[in-house]
């Protein structure tokens, strides 16, 4: 069974505007999960991850696929789920707050299109119970990109 932020993050989806649903979607992360510092969207443009919506401070606007959290999560089309975010080599701090982070990629007929990220400012935040929710967030997205013609 979905819990109330999937089924939250379902309603939003049936925007077909992907900036619109997307921002929704990553405020709507940001009211429920307790203790972060940033959430939001990584799209795969030009060859890089480019920065899409979001929530928290200004954030790097391109990361490129062998560089940080989010390069890996690309690279590897699976979910980085750090606990210590100092102790990943190579980590990019947007924001020096952060200490640990959660990166979901979004696949879309096998290829990863885009992730979901999120820092928080404390080690050890997210458990497999954000990482379901966000696998779960990262499968209904990618229903919504074939459903909208979002690719
Ligand atoms: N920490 C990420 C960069 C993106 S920000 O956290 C918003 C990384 O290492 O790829």
């Amino acid at each position: 069974m979905k819990t109330l932020l999937n089924e939250q993050i379902c309603a939003f989806l049936e925007e077909s505007d992907q900036i619109a649903a997307l921002s929704n979607v990553s405020a709507c992360i940001q009211l429920t999960y307790e203790n972060i510092n940033w959430v939001g969207f990584y799209f795969v443009k030009d060859d890089q991850l480019v920065l899409g919506p979001f929530q928290g401070k200004p954030a790097c606007t391109r990361i490129p696929f062998d560089k940080g959290v989010c390069g890996k999560c690309y690279r590897d089309k699976s979910v980085q789920r750090i606990d210590d975010v100092s102790a990943f080599p190579g980590h990019i701090a947007c924001d020096c707050a952060s200490r640990s982070e959660l990166c979901v990629p979004i696949i879309v007929n096998g290829e990863c299109v885009g992730e979901i990220d999120i820092d928080a400012p404390t080690t050890n935040r997210f458990s497999e119970k954000e990482e379901n929710e966000m696998l779960q967030a990262a499968y209904d997205i990618a229903q919504a990109y074939l459903q909208h013609h979002w690719i």
